[in-house]
């Protein structure tokens, strides 16, 4: 099992895990999830919109934002040359923007059967190594789970690839049906949930499954998963401070740095 997922239950084997991390700053924390790079989905529009969202992000807390544009077939056809072109162009715009904040590039890609074309073609920007697997946000509709969902993950976990999934607590399968969430976590998978959530943004039942999945100590991360800086704003501290209603403050913490620190090392 992961430790990743299971780092405060009883099952977490401690010999994995780097204790040593330590808090730098109170308020440091790695965003995992968000949607900044401009024009490539149906995140940030333009530049300054994209700026503006870093900003705020820096005003929430945020060191590291970690750049998560979708790949979905036929929807986001984004290419992995293409995005980190743009986010090489994207890091230089930053720097000259003067916005202190540390950037790093990923992808949220849609669970489909597509993705193993994409494995045999390394066209998967990953956020990091972790235990020798390379990490990347998996996405599942809202509403159901793909036939065949956890022989595609087992497929991808052989492939030395660990996916992330990225908010369960918004699909209505995984709450309803939580051994099939279960088969993903027991797989190793970490669980990522989003600060609007938490916040009740998204409707009492999936604030109400983030918490459960909080208080279960199955979330290995809380990430902001913005969009825009209205509706779906960087709003990571919003989540924190939600969080640490139902948890220790060490243990929010550990899902805003300590363990999203594991899962964005680049080797
Ligand atoms: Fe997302």
């Amino acid at each position: 099992m992961c430790d990743v997922h299971s780092f405060f239950s009883v099952s977490f084997v401690p010999s994995v895990v780097d204790y040593s991390l330590n808090i730098k700053e109170e308020k440091a924390m790695i965003d995992i999830h968000s949607h900044i790079l401009p024009g490539v989905d149906d995140g940030a529009r333009t530049l300054d919109e994209a700026l503006d969202m870093l900003r705020m992000a820096v005003d929430t807390g945020v060191t590291i934002q970690v750049l998560t544009p979708h790949i979905h077939f036929g929807r986001f056809d984004n290419q992995k040359a293409d995005l980190e072109q743009r986010f090489a162009i994207f890091q230089e715009q930053v720097d000259q923007a003067n916005i202190k904040i540390g950037l790093q590039l990923g992808s949220e890609v849609r669970i489909s059967s597509e993705i193993m074309q994409l494995v045999a073609q390394d066209a998967i920007p990953t956020l990091g190594v972790y235990q020798g697997k390379k990490t990347f946000l998996l996405e599942f509709p809202r509403i159901e789970v793909p036939v065949g969902y956890e022989n595609l993950v087992k497929w991808l976990i052989a492939k030395n690839y660990l996916p992330i999934i990225v908010h369960p607590e918004r699909n209505q399968t995984f709450v309803r049906k939580p051994q099939k969430l279960q088969v993903l976590t027991d797989m190793g998978c970490p669980l990522q949930i989003t600060a609007s959530s938490l916040i009740g943004q998204f409707g009492d039942e999936a604030q109400q499954n983030a918490e459960l999945l909080l208080t279960e100590g199955r979330v290995s991360a809380i990430a902001s998963d913005c969009h825009n800086l209205k509706g779906r704003k960087p709003n990571l501290d919003e989540g924190v401070s939600a969080a640490k209603l139902i948890l220790d403050d060490p243990r929010v913490m550990q899902c805003v740095n300590q363990v999203p620190t594991q899962l964005t090392t680049l080797n």
